[in-house]
């Protein structure tokens, strides 16, 4: 299958706090690569994969931002045309699920409002240091109208299911 062969494109962006793992799960899910060491994303980052929805080949073009403000992308340009985002935050970190709040207010502030979200609780593969409990973060996302996965970039759990699944309600 040819990069340039596809029926539709679509863009999604990555957004919550810095070090959840947004740039993790982009390299997991396109290039099967996951860095213990990453720095920060600086500016704007994306990158592409062909999925098979159906009978059609969908191009995902997918953005990551930092979630340091000082490093991020204009707000603007960066959710503009989105038909989907992930929200992730660490499920070892509280002030993470908590902020989620925030990002929802900026995404709904800049985008689309029929975009398609999905809560993202990253890092399940550090279970021993849980700090935000399945169950509260899947009552948050049924509250907010967001799917659910949680996923580990690190040993790649549900990285692949997310991403799918965020393409297939878009499609
Ligand atoms: P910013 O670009 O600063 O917003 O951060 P980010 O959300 O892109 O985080 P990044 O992907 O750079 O990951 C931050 C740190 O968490 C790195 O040390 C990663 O190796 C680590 N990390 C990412 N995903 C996982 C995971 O699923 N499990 C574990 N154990 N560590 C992870
Ligand atoms: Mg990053």
């Amino acid at each position: 299958m040819s990069e340039d062969d596809y029926d539709y494109l679509f863009k999604i962006v990555i957004i919550g706090d810095s070090s959840v793992g947004k740039s993790n799960l982009l390299s997991r899910f396109t290039n099967d690569e996951f860095n213990l060491e990453s720095k920060s994303t600086i500016g704007v980052e994306f990158a592409t994969k062909n999925i098979k929805i159906g009978d059609h080949v969908i191009k995902a073009q997918i953005w990551d931002t930092s979630g340091q403000e000082r490093y991020r992308a204009i707000t603007g340009a960066y959710y503009r045309g989105a038909f989907g985002a992930l929200l992730v935050y660490d499920i070892t970190r509280p002030s993470s699920f908590q902020n989620i709040e925030h990002w929802l207010k900026e995404l709904r502030d800049h985008s689309d409002e029929k975009i398609s979200l999905m809560l993202v609780g990253n890092k399940v593969d550090l279970a021993e240091s849980r700090a935000v409990s399945t169950e509260e973060a899947k009552e948050y996302a049924t509250d907010s109208e967001m799917l659910f996965f949680e996923t580990s970039a690190l040993d790649a759990t549900n990285v692949d299911a997310a991403f799918k699944t965020v393409f297939e309600r878009i499609y």
